[in-house]
């Protein structure tokens, strides 16, 4: 089997397997923000990317796509269903967004986690040339770092986690707190969104593993005696900012854009929510807040539109399921309630649409509303605000998101306080379009000057020197 100097491990491949017409199907690019992150730099290394086919039971040798190696990790209905349904999406995900969901133990699932880590390992140990490069992706795979460290000590090794992580209080819930720790320390570099991840990740290790963290770094045992160096930091990943400015400049989607206010019925106010259907996105809270502001006659139905588009996601995970029939009801009563023969007050999309017509969303739309209760990082502030090239229009944005960071000239909200949010979607409704202006090109600046290929550089740059400091020549 041909190596790579540099390899992916991330739970899914940049590539989903469309069987739409029956038979074999055939592969096709997955619209997902990680692959257009991590293009350049596959490109450049002529890198392989281990990594699910997505659906259960799909077996296939590696395969090159589109100038990268793809190295397909078979799941079983059974992994499927144990590791990535059960303890990465029912135990993880919501113990790390502050169990806004009750977090399961389960033994069962926990021993699947252990087994499908290893798998993945395996698969990276299998591709990664001598003394190369691996980067871990995200929560599904925490245990991979340590593995691959045993199985390949030459590599060089990071991991970068796309969610929060939580306060120590909530972290300790976990039985096997210690060996996640470990598994991740196993990096060279632990990369995480926001300076207060990183805080609580090494706060854990103080409390749970007893090593000594420093600024420079967490001193980590070493195989055989002595020790490493692992370093856990902030990178807070962003949005290939041109690829939206192009889109946004386009006079098809611009056309598209008008098209859609006035499929609306052409109100005086656009909002907008887009998220996958997820409870950490506080989309009920949203509701709650403008089904109340209609309620109380501070916004008009004739005036203002909420459009929700909320994508279909891990929807046979039970908390999920839950969360759509609440959410579909609450639209379907507020609409109830409030419509009129040429208005709706909500418009609600359980779809997920192509980046063109997402862009003609935001161009079309004149606020934004990220409410998350919690939120790694949340992109789609990140695109609007880069598709406004007019520098009109207003972002929402919970303090609660890890955007929120950098996004200062963002309507700060907590989406929990929700008189708090009615109050401040009414100020955007009001804001004087200078102060539009001033705040979105503060927004915009930041965005353009920080965009993902300056996160890719940034993990990578501190990952090479992370890993000369730890060299034996060293
Ligand atoms: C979040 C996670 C990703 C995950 C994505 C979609 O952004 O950080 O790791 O891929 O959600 O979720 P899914 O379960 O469909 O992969």
């Amino acid at each position: 089997m041909s190596t790579a100097d540099f390899v992916v491990v991330a739970n899914r491949l940049p590539v989903d397997r469309n069987t739409d017409g029956g038979g074999d199907g055939e592969w096709r690019r997955s619209p997902g923000g990680l692959v257009t992150a991590l293009e350049p730099v596959m490109r450049r290394t002529e890198g392989a990317w281990v990594g699910w086919p997505g659906k259960p039971d799909l077996e296939f040798e590696p395969f090159d796509f589109d100038g990268m190696h793809l190295v397909p990790v078979a799941l079983s209905a059974a992994d499927v269903e144990d590791y990535y349904e059960g303890f990465s999406n029912d135990t993880i995900w919501p113990l790390y967004h502050d169990v806004i969901a009750a977090p399961r133990y389960r033994r069962n699932w926990w021993e699947a986690y252990q087994r499908v880590n290893r798998r993945f390992a395996e698969a990276a140990a299998a591709v990664a040339a001598d003394g190369g490069t691996v980067w871990v992706q995200d929560y599904q795979l925490q245990l991979v770092p340590k593995m691959l460290r045993d199985m390949r000590p030459d590599l060089t090794i990071g991991y970068f986690h796309h969610i929060p992580f939580p306060a120590y209080g909530l972290y300790s819930q976990l039985p096997w707190r210690k060996q996640v720790l470990e598994g991740l320390l196993g990096a060279d570099v632990i990369g995480f969104q926001r300076i207060a991840d990183a805080g609580n990740f090494a706060r854990a290790v103080r409390r749970q593993l007893r090593y000594e963290t420093k600024a420079s770094g967490i001193r980590v045992p070493a195989e055989g005696g002595g020790h490493r160096t692992a370093l856990a930091k902030a990178f807070p990943i962003s949005i290939s900012t041109d690829d939206y400015i192009e889109l946004a400049q386009r006079p098809d989607i611009q056309a598209r854009a008008a098209e859609i206010r006035e499929d609306l019925g052409n109100p005086k106010t656009v909002l907008l929510g887009v998220d996958r259907l997820d409870y950490t996105k506080g989309i009920r809270h949203r509701l709650k807040a403008f089904g109340e502001l209609i309620e109380d006659g501070r916004v008009s139905v004739e005036d203002a539109t909420l459009v929700q588009v909320a994508s279909p996601s891990r929807e046979r995970v039970e908390s999920y399921v839950q969360l759509r029939d609440e959410i579909e009801l609450t639209v379907a009563r507020i609409n109830g309630d409030h419509d009129t023969w040429g208005h709706s007050a909500i418009r609600y999309m359980h779809q997920a649409f192509p980046r063109e017509e997402m862009v003609a969303l935001y161009l079309a739309a004149d606020i934004m509303l990220v409410t998350a209760l919690r939120d790694g990082m949340n992109l789609v502030a990140k695109e609007y605000v880069a598709s406004r090239i007019d520098n009109r229009g207003v972002l929402v944005l919970s303090e609660f998101a890890g955007a929120a960071d950098e996004l200062a000239s963002a309507v700060r909200i907590n989406p929990h306080d929700i008189d708090g949010m009615k109050d401040a979607i009414v100020r955007a409704i009001e804001m004087p379009a200078a102060e539009q202006g001033r705040r979105m090109r503060a927004l915009r600046k930041r965005v353009r000057e920080h965009d993902v290929e300056d996160w890719s550089r940034a993990f990578l740059d501190a990952l090479a020197s992370a890993a000369r400091s730890n060299s034996p020549a060293h």
